[in-house]
């Protein structure tokens, strides 16, 4: 044994909210005196943020944590948490399936990783999976970036949409305050950061929970007013948010996106499928003609907004005439980038009990076709790029090639262009786009300070 710091290692899966809380987990184990090891091998702790949307999802996880498990045999002092959805879906099963665990630790509970540590430091095997009022966070979160941040401003989603598990692990709506967002993004700013992507499930719903209407009857803090509230923050320059909801997406916030110049024209907006009796099997809400109105309305405001969406084929009797259907509205629609998926089915949720499933080859074979899709359409939304000069937010350097740096337009599309990062980092750069790919840009500054 060394008297070495403690080093942890933490891997993410799954979605931003994800990354969001590792970030705040991280911030935690280093107030704790633990330093970051880049690999799991070489960490006293080591803690897997799961995710359980699919079966693929979960399933990567039980691979990495066999290999941490057997680890322990030769190393007990190494401390082994799975935290996020799979820890919430699965709880006291996981000790059974892993008996080498320590803690077992669900979303609402990774604010509180330092008191359930100094549990686990007791003695104890830990598993806190029981639904709670999520605490404000108190220390510094480790951010990936120091130039873009996530921001969560509601936790959880209170729609059961008969395929998605979230509702399930991440528990009922929570929406931050106002006040708590302004004050994270405040400092967000004083630490150098341009620009924030405020996150939440169901975006939409945010407010929902909080005291307070309008003489109209509206809620007192909406999506649209939190937007207003924190645009002044000087250093931000950026805002984003995600994800929005079809059945919630209101003119007024469009309205709002359109007038205020630091939240980009980029709108995430899952339609999950084409068709409006599969909208309807899985209680989306809304129909495709709704869709389709939403997507014009964001582009009379904002006729060059990128559009981003995610959808679902194959889900449980889908006819292939259905399926055209969802195919149908990519076409009409132009998005900039879909994040599409073969319907998994999930434990706990509705359409996973139905006996209408589909073959995996189906479903591999639709996946195949809308995927085929989506990229010949990103490289026809990028054409509209080539020549134009775009703002682009320097985020690092690209991997790739040393010589140049990337960042993204307000639109989100990355940008490759020559330059230093020492020198540009978090600077927002005007760049010609000379050269174009379905889902990057290449350019060149026309900035004078670069020579
Ligand atoms: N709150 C967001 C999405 C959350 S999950 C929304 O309402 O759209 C992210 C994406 O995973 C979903 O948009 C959906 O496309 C996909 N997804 C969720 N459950 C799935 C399942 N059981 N099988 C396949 N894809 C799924
Ligand atoms: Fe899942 Fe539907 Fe909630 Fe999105 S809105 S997280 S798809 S239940
Ligand atoms: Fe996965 Fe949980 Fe996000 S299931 S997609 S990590 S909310």
């Amino acid at each position: 044994m060394t008297t070495a710091a403690r080093r942890y290692h933490i891997t993410t899966f799954g979605c931003q909210m994800n990354k969001a809380d590792s970030e705040r987990m991280s911030g935690i184990l280093e107030s704790m005196g633990f330093e970051w090891s880049e690999s799991p091998d070489d960490a006293n702790l080591v803690l897997y943020n799961t995710c359980t949307i699919r079966d693929n999802a979960e399933q990567k996880v039980y691979s990495y944590l066999g290999r941490q498990a057997r680890r322990k045999h030769e190393q007990p002092d190494l401390t082994l948490i799975v935290a996020g959805c799979v820890a919430q879906q699965e709880g006291e099963s996981l000790l059974r399936r892993v008996p080498e665990l320590d803690l077992v630790m669900g979303p609402q509970h990774a604010n509180r990783l330092q008191d359930l540590l100094e549990q686990v430091f007791n003695g104890s095997q830990v598993v806190a999976t029981e639904p709670i009022h999520i605490v404000e966070d108190i220390t510094k979160p480790r951010r990936d970036s120091d130039v873009t941040a996530w921001v969560n401003v509601i936790y959880g989603c209170n729609e059961r949409c008969t395929y998605c598990v979230v509702p399930n692990v991440r528990g009922v709506e929570q929406s931050r305050s106002p006040q708590a967002i302004r004050t994270e993004m405040e400092e967000l700013a004083q630490q150098g950061f341009k620009e924030v992507t405020l996150l939440g499930q169901n975006i939409d719903a945010y407010g929902r929970d909080l005291p307070g209407t309008t003489p109209e009857g509206r809620h007192l803090h909406t999506l649209t007013d939190l937007l207003y509230f924190v645009h002044d923050i000087p250093g931000i320059e950026r805002l984003r948010f995600a994800t929005s909801h079809p059945r919630y997406f209101t003119e007024r916030l469009i309205r709002a996106c359109a007038e205020l110049p630091k939240v980009c024209e980029h709108f995430h907006v899952p339609f999950q499928s084409g068709d409006n009796d599969i909208l309807k099997a899985m209680s989306r809400g809304y129909t495709h003609e709704r869709y389709r109105r939403i997507i014009d309305l964001i582009r009379s405001y904002m006729p060059d907004a990128s559009i981003s969406a995610d959808a679902i084929v194959g889900f449980p009797g889908e006819t292939d005439a259905q399926f055209e259907k969802t195919l149908k509205l990519v076409e009409d629609i132009g998005f900039d980038q879909v994040n599409t998926a073969a319907y998994s089915p999930r434990p706990g949720t509705p359409a996973a009990l139905w006996d209408n499933q589909l073959s995996e080859e189906v479903k591999r074979d639709r996946l195949q076709q809308l995927n085929h899709l989506v990229s010949v359409q990103a490289s026809e939304r990028s054409q509209r790029y080539l020549g134009r000069v775009e703002e682009v937010l320097v985020e690092a350097q690209n991997t790739k090639d040393p010589t140049q740096v990337m960042g993204r337009t307000r639109g989100n599309r990355l940008t490759f262009f020559p330059g230093s990062i020492d020198d540009l980092k978090g600077q927002v750069v005007s760049v010609k786009i000379t050269e174009i790919r379905a889902f990057s840009l290449t350019g060149t500054p026309l900035i004078p300070a670069l020579r």
